[in-house]
This record gives structure tokens, sequence and C-alpha cells, in this order.
């Protein structure tokens, strides 16, 4: 049987961002088809949630967009626990707990209502450093757009040298994003 992982799955820039600076994903968009991507085979897996706030307000903000793509303005079935210091306002519908400080207690809670399923660390690139800080970050599975941005939020903001990151597989889709996965070394 497969091990249940705790995944950080994301698109990125060639040069490293998975936004611009003010949090645009505009440069995303016309990059990736979902239904031709990994995403389908990928969210059937997964059994819990963990984002920033900044995604969180992203997917507020952009509930029509989200709906236009997935069907639904909060398109998780799934329980999501989102970071954040300050109140924030829930969605109507989506199983969604605030949660703050130390990761490694979320974690566990999440670990238990996943189940037999992976975690998903949706983003942002600090907070999927903050699980690999703890050493419970399995797997990066990071989609790569043939576009750069020059500056914006970065990917990991970690430096990772040792072990390295091992690479398991690079899918191609199309010309414009390669997929890359790698397992984190323990
Ligand atoms: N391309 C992709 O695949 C992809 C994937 C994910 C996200 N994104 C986008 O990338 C951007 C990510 O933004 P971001 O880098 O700023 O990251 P983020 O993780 O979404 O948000 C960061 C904020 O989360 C809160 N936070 C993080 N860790 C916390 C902790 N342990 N305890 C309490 N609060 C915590 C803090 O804000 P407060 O405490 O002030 O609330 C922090 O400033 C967004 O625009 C998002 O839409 C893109």
């Amino acid at each position: 049987m497969e091990v249940m992982k705790t995944q950080y799955y994301a698109a990125s820039s060639l040069d490293g961002f998975i936004a611009t600076e003010d949090d645009s994903l505009e440069w995303l968009f016309s990059l990736a088809n979902l239904q031709e991507s990994s995403y389908s085979e990928f969210i059937a897996e997964v059994g819990a949630l963990a984002m920033g706030s900044a995604t969180y307000e992203w997917m507020v903000r952009n509930a029509a967009k989200v709906a236009a793509e997935t069907g639904s303005p909060w398109p998780y079935t799934q329980p999501v626990w989102v970071f954040t210091c300050r109140v924030l306002s829930a969605i109507e519908g989506a199983d969604i707990r605030f949660v703050k400080g130390d990761v490694r207690q979320v974690h566990n809670d999440m670990r238990l209502a996943a189940g037999a399923k992976n975690i998903w660390v949706v983003g942002g690139g600090d907070l999927a450093g903050q699980f690999y800080d703890a050493g419970l970050l399995d797997e990066l599975i990071i989609q790569i757009g043939s576009v750069t941005l020059g500056k914006g939020k970065q990917l990991f903001p970690r430096r990772v040298l040792s072990p390295i990151l091992r690479l398991s597989s690079v899918r191609q889709m199309g010309t414009a994003m390669v997929e890359l996965r790698y397992e984190v070394g323990k």
C-alpha cells in the first residue's frame, strides 16, 4: 500500500515564483489547463489541506474565477486548515479551520482527518518551508511554467542542500509546462 504523504503541490515560474508580488496568478492561467494536468489524480488522494492566509484570501477574492474553472467557488470537499494570526471570515459551506503557530500540532490534527489519504500543503512557499523545517514534508510536486516573473512570491524560500531532494519523476505537459516530483530526504 502507498504510504500517506505530506505534499507541496504548486505551480511555479521558471525563476521560482508562485505568484507576482501583488498575488496575481494571471501568468499561470494561460499556461495550464486544469483538465490536462495531474490535478484530478492528485486531489483524489488528498484528505486534508493547509494554506496560508494570502492563498486563502486569493481564493476568496477570485471566487468567480475559481468557480468558472472548477465549477464551485470553494472547490474543496476536504477539511482545510488556514494559517493566520488575524481574524478572517469563513466561506459558507466550506470546512475551514483557522489556526496559527507551530505546524506540528496542526499536522497531527490533519493526519487524523486525512486518514489513509495525503496532506496537501497548498502554499505559500514559506508555509511549505515551515512543514519542511519540522521534518514533516515528504514530497514536492512542482509544475514549472515556461515564463519568468523577475520577482514575486517565492516557491520555497529555504536553502536545501543536504540531503538533496531526490528527483522521482519528470512529466512534460505540452510546451509550456513540466512537472517535477521530488522526494524530501530525511
Ligand atoms: N502557483 C501556485 O501553485 C500557488 C500555490 C499556492 C499559493 N499561490 C499564491 O501565492 C501567493 C502566496 O502568498 P504568500 O507567499 O504570502 O503565502 P501564504 O502562505 O499564502 O500567506 C502567508 C501568510 O500566512 C500567515 N501565516 C503563515 N504561516 C503562519 C503560521 N505558522 N501561523 C500563523 N499565520 C501564518 C501569515 O499571515 P497573517 O498572520 O497576517 O494572516 C503570512 O503572512 C498567493 O497569492 C497565492 O494565491 C500560488
